[in-house]
């Protein structure tokens, strides 16, 4: 067990590290992401181009599809954000029930109430669901599932606690598709990279390498699809800092002129990481081995 390596949820993010990145407010965030308040990396099939309305729905399509979502009873979102691919399953996918978790009391009260949909404010370790799930997808949350201080050993111990939990909710031949952040031309064992990003932007959290999720998940899941996007990204970087550079007035009057910029820092900071190959973005699809 993950707690009798490193203690009772210090595995983690805490909820108050969440919410210091989070519960800037809504009304922030609205600013500069797209439509539907898409907090991760678009996708774009072919050319890489300006449009991040569409490439950010091709995203939440690559997910149902890599989960199998579509038509499906129940599914679980884990880190589902402002509720866009819980709402999208629903309404696009005519999927019946999308359980979401988040640990930002701002995000769990941004979807109006349905009986499709029951937003947790929950961390997935907590999560005792009242029967199964037909399908499991978590965007850009696993990049918060483990803490810079922990050893190889122990996130890898986390990692594993979370794919052992996803593979208890889902049935052989069933679905998790993943997306997240992790190293690449770098080993988080050898030093710290962009103290600014891990101290003021993402604090309590750090990121896997591949080979640590390829270990934590294999002896439950198949991994029967991966896509490497760093390129993607770093052009979703950049248009996110585009848009909010051109409403710098009113971000510096929602959140003050400091906060404005070190979100572009974060944004610039972000982007040259991806650009230099010190972390890239993969996308997974998982199926629960019988
Ligand atoms: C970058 S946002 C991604 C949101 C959404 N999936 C999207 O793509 O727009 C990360 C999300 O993970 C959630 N999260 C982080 N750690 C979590 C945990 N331990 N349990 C549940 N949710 C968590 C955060 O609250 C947030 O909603």
């Amino acid at each position: 067990m993950v707690e009798d390596a490193v203690g009772a949820r210090g595995d983690g993010a805490s909820r108050q590290a969440i919410e210091h990145h989070y519960d800037i407010g809504r009304d922030f965030y609205r600013l500069w992401l797209d439509s539907r308040m898409v907090y991760s990396c678009a996708l774009w099939p072919d050319e890489l181009d300006e449009d991040l309305e569409a490439a950010q729905l091709a995203k939440l399509a690559w997910h149902a599809t890599a989960a199998q979502a579509a038509g499906q009873q129940r599914v679980l979102d884990i880190g589902c954000g402002w509720g866009a691919l819980v709402r999208y399953l629903v309404e696009e996918h005519g999927v019946g029930h999308v359980t979401g978790l988040t640990l930002s009391s701002d995000q769990a009260v941004s979807l109006p109430p349905s009986e499709h949909w029951d937003i947790r404010l929950e961390d997935w370790r907590d999560h005792v669901p009242v029967g199964g799930y037909d399908a499991v997808t978590s965007i850009g949350a696993f990049e918060h599932f483990s803490r810079p201080e922990l050893s190889r050993a122990q996130r890898r111990a986390v990692y594993r606690s979370f794919f052992d939990r996803c593979a208890g909710w889902l049935a052989p031949g069933k679905r998790l598709s993943l997306q997240t952040i992790a190293w690449e031309d770098f080993d988080p064992d050898h030093g710290s990279v962009a103290p600014f990003i891990s101290q003021e932007i993402f604090p309590e959290s750090t990121l896997p390498q591949l080979s640590d999720i390829v270990e934590a998940s294999e002896a439950r899941f198949r991994l029967v699809g991966l896509r490497s996007d760093g390129d993607q990204y770093s052009q979703t970087l950049r248009l996110w800092q585009g848009r909010l550079e051109a409403q710098a007035q009113s971000a510096c009057e929602l959140v003050g002129r400091a906060n404005y910029r070190r979100y572009l820092r974060y944004l610039r900071v972000s982007r040259a990481m991806f650009d230099r190959r010190v972390c890239t973005l993969y996308r997974l699809a998982f199926e629960r081995r019988p």
